[in-house]
């Protein structure tokens, strides 16, 4: 099937087997590799997306569910010359070590914060128990999600 939808701000299009998961027809279709894969049924929040304003796990939904949608990938959280004040604040606080995870950290505590940018730490916390991380023991990632909240703020 011919599937459309807003990729990082640009629309894209791609035929895929109905079968296609939204993450593989980003990844292996659109060259967008920043979104990552890891276990592949919905338990570790590495493949999460933002689908619409909320955060999707993309190897639970299918690529042409995505049709007609705006899909944000970590690729779109910033322009290409500077971090977003939530990359800055993960880069100061060591929130990340291999990096695997910190996409679907990221876009999970992004679209947290655009609609809750007064999230106190037991609701980031909450939020993110489902992206899981073997490298950092979460504190620096609550602590970097915390202090991003003010650049939410309207
Ligand atoms: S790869 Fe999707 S939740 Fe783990
Ligand atoms: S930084 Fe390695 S899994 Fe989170």
């Amino acid at each position: 099937m011919n599937v459309r939808f807003r990729l990082n701000g640009k629309e894209v299009q791609a035929e895929v087997p109905v079968r296609t998961t939204l993450v593989d027809c980003i990844r292996h279709q659109l060259r967008q590799t920043g979104t990552h894969v890891g276990c592949e049924h919905g338990v570790c929040g590495a493949c999460t997306v933002i689908v619409n304003g909320a955060a999707v796990r993309s190897c639970l939904m299918l690529a042409v569910q995505a049709d007609g949608a705006t899909v944000t990938t970590v690729e779109g959280l910033s322009d290409e010359s500077k971090l977003s004040p939530l990359q800055a604040a993960f880069r100061k606080h060591h929130a990340l070590q291999c990096g695997f995870c910190t996409p679907g950290m990221l876009t999970t505590a992004h679209a947290l914060l655009s609609e809750e940018p007064d999230a106190d730490k037991a609701r980031i916390r909450e939020v993110l128990s489902g992206n899981l991380c073997r490298c950092t023991g979460y504190i620096p990632i609550v602590e970097a999600v915390y202090e991003a909240r003010s650049a939410y703020r309207k």
